[in-house]
């Protein structure tokens, strides 16, 4: 067994009732930039990722195709296992809910908790939605819907096993409490403990009405119910029951990573399952938000589903991880779009650090014969540039510790920016005129190349074939799949002397379809024609539509507000975006009483660097109309809900 700390991380298990889409690329892309980071960092991770494949649901699916139930999901699991090759997913194992293995490992879970006398005899009478195969009380019901997915449900009667939750509440209740890092984001947490403290009802364990799923090992005719077996799929892969050492090791579960609408699951059924079983509760479950699209959500009814594949090809790997990692910011629902997509790789990729890379190699042929020069003298624009890095290092550090892939990437970005100005800045060009500033060109190429050394190990969890395609111009790594994340933290690794050959920009820029069209609509007009005439000649004074879509801004709701301390004109808001609360210090006070502003619902600038203000962080900006000495804040008349986008 390895001396390194174990870390195990988790996907939810995927229904393979049909192709997956773009949304669960999200859960999983998002878990192995984590098991990759981990990995990096030196520890020996597990990552698990895997198919759920009983329940009436694929049940269903599978007679309406007309089609054997297993021969069925093993098609889509075929396909399913090409999608993560595509993404590079680095998953250690993925388990079947079909495999023997894990049916053993439920059976014997499920035996354990029946001999202790919390699972019994009784019958259910109540509804079920099929999609999400979950139990609803009369009362939980939303106009007689299903309250999580909102399509029908089905009542249903039958003899059934039950599983006692109830007497369990108590002791979650206080777990979660004394585990704050439990549930995450916090905002979650708090939904979760409204609704154990609304009282937990006994939960139905076993079906008679079908075949497809594990028999219960006492009682002829009874299917467990899905959830319970899908959830032990996290035990069955580490060798619950079958290699203990194994199971010693890498039990409790570090994170399983979620989506929102299955915390509940993962936090309320999951848990007592755990405790009932006399094993240790998993250390966190992190529930991100979904990947929504303009019209609402995803989904096969809809016909609205994204394939990756598709945008694989298109864009490549890299692209398509980026902007998943960075469009999602913590906590919240993030929005998907092919023109969005379109402009993050020409904003982020093409321009900012495609352009960081190919500037600096072509300075490094033309100025030093294409070898890294040797620094001389540090001077405080040097000093500045690798304070940025190793801030940038330590901030994606702790944002990726905490599940925030966006931000994490925001930091790295930060050094790429930093970068490219660095260049305008020491402008090696000039310096390249005089034999005398021979040295501080050296110094000024040389701290470039290093800076893209460390951000190309900082972004390999992210964009995992980045070393590689760099390496072909600098040779910066001996392997550079077995990078380590010590490398990114140490300024001044790099050796002198390295051949470096220029390449093609690695992110070349996209021609959006959307531009496209405005360009036919421009030439339509003619050339000469006014308004395109001062389109040509404004030309600088413009934005364009990628610098628009860097900015993230999203409703939000002042929850509360406050006058700071000795400081006249500034409010403290705290404000909900989402799922996330966030403070902002504000400079509105001589306009607006802090009462005045509760319950409104503002534009914040989400995406702003956080700074300190008089001693508070401040996480944002709210948006303002300002003529003269009036000032008016931004409000939405309508109760639009918080978070959403603002574009
Ligand atoms: N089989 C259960 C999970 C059992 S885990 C013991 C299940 N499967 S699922 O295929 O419906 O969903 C798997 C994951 O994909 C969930 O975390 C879900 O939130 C996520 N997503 C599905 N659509 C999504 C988006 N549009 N956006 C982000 N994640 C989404 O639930």
């Amino acid at each position: 067994m390895s001396d390194r700390k174990p870390f195990y991380i988790t996907t939810p298990i995927y229904y393979p009732s049909d192709n997956l889409h773009i949304g669960h690329a999200y859960t999983t892309v998002a878990a192995d930039c984590s098991a990759r980071f981990k990995r990096m960092q030196g520890y020996d991770v597990f990552y698990l990722t895997g198919t759920d494949e009983h329940g009436q649901k694929i049940e269903r699916v599978a007679r309406e195709k007309g089609v054997e139930t297993k021969a069925y999901v093993d098609k889509i699991v075929a396909n399913i296992k090409v999608l993560w090759e595509k993404l590079l997913i680095t998953n250690d194992d993925f388990i079947r809910t079909t495999e023997l293995r894990h049916e053993k490992a439920v059976q014997e879970i499920f035996q354990r908790i029946y001999d202790k006398g919390d699972i019994y005899k009784s019958v259910y009478k109540g509804w079920y939605c099929t999609p999400c195969e979950a139990f609803w009380t009369e009362r939980q019901l939303v106009d007689g819907k299903c309250p999580d997915c909102e399509r029908p449900v089905e009542m249903m009667s039958e003899e059934s096993f039950f599983f006692a939750m109830s007497k369990y509440q108590d002791r979650l209740l206080k777990h979660i409490e004394e585990h704050p890092e439990f549930i995450q984001p916090e905002s979650r947490r708090n939904e979760m403990v409204n609704f154990i403290k609304g009282g937990l009802e006994d939960l139905c364990v076993s079906r008679t009405t079908f075949q497809w799923g594990i028999p219960v090992p006492f009682q002829e005719g009874h299917i467990i119910y899905v959830w319970f077996d899908a959830l032990t799929n996290y035990l069955t892969a580490i060798g619950f029951g079958s290699e203990p050492e194994k199971f010693e090791r890498y039990w409790p579960c570090d994170v399983h990573l979620v989506g929102k609408d299955i915390v509940r699951f993962h936090t309320v059924i999951w848990p007592i399952i755990l405790m009932a079983a006399d094993l240790p509760l998993p250390k966190q479950v992190f529930g991100h938000g979904w990947l929504m699209l303009e019209g609402g959500k995803m989904s096969k009814s809809k016909g609205n589903v994204i394939d990756p594949l598709v945008l694989i090809d298109k864009y490549g790997v890299d692209a398509v991880r980026y902007y998943l990692l960075k469009e999602m910011t913590y906590g919240m629902d993030g929005y998907y779009s092919e023109d969005m997509l379109v402009s993050r790789i020409n904003a982020d990729l093409a321009n900012d650090l495609g352009n960081l890379i190919s500037r600096t190699a072509a300075m490094v042929g033309r100025y030093f014969d294409g070898i890294v020069p040797a620094p001389v003298e540090p001077d405080d624009l040097d000093r500045e540039l690798k304070e940025t890095a190793r801030e940038a290092v330590l901030e994606c550090e702790k944002q990726l510790d905490r599940i925030d892939y966006s931000a994490a990437l925001g930091a790295i970005w930060r050094l790429v920016s930093r970068a490219n100005k660095y260049i305008d800045e020491t402008a090696p060009w000039v310096l390249a005129r005089e034999e005398a500033s021979r040295g501080r060109l050296a110094t000024v190429i040389y701290n470039l190349v290093e800076s893209i050394r460390i951000i190309t190990v900082a972004a390999a969890p992210f964009m995992p074939t980045l070393p590689v395609r760099v390496n072909e111009q600098f040779s910066f790594f001996k392997d550079p799949e077995r990078i380590t994340w010590e490398e990114a933290k140490s300024w001044g690794l790099l050796v002198p002397g390295g051949k470096v050959h220029k390449k093609e920009n690695l992110f070349p820029r996209v021609e959006a379809d959307q531009h496209k069209k405005m360009n036919a609509k421009k030439e339509d007009k003619g050339p000469d024609k006014p308004a395109v005439e001062a389109a040509q000649n404004r030309e600088g004074e413009y934005i364009t539509i990628e610098d628009f879509a860097r900015l993230d801004l999203r409703v939000a709701e002042v929850k509360a507000a406050e006058k700071m301390k000795k400081a006249d004109k500034l409010l403290v808001l705290t404000l909900q975006v989402g799922d996330e609360e966030r403070k902002v210090v504000s400079g509105i006070a001589p306009w607006y009483a802090p009462e005045e502003l509760v319950g409104k619902k503002v534009v914040l600038v989400a995406n702003l660097q956080p700074t300190k203000l008089r001693g508070v962080m401040s996480e944002g900006m709210i948006l303002a109309a300002s003529e003269g000495d009036r000032l008016e804040v931004l409000t939405l008349a309508s109760d639009f809900p918080s978070g959403g986008k603002v574009r």
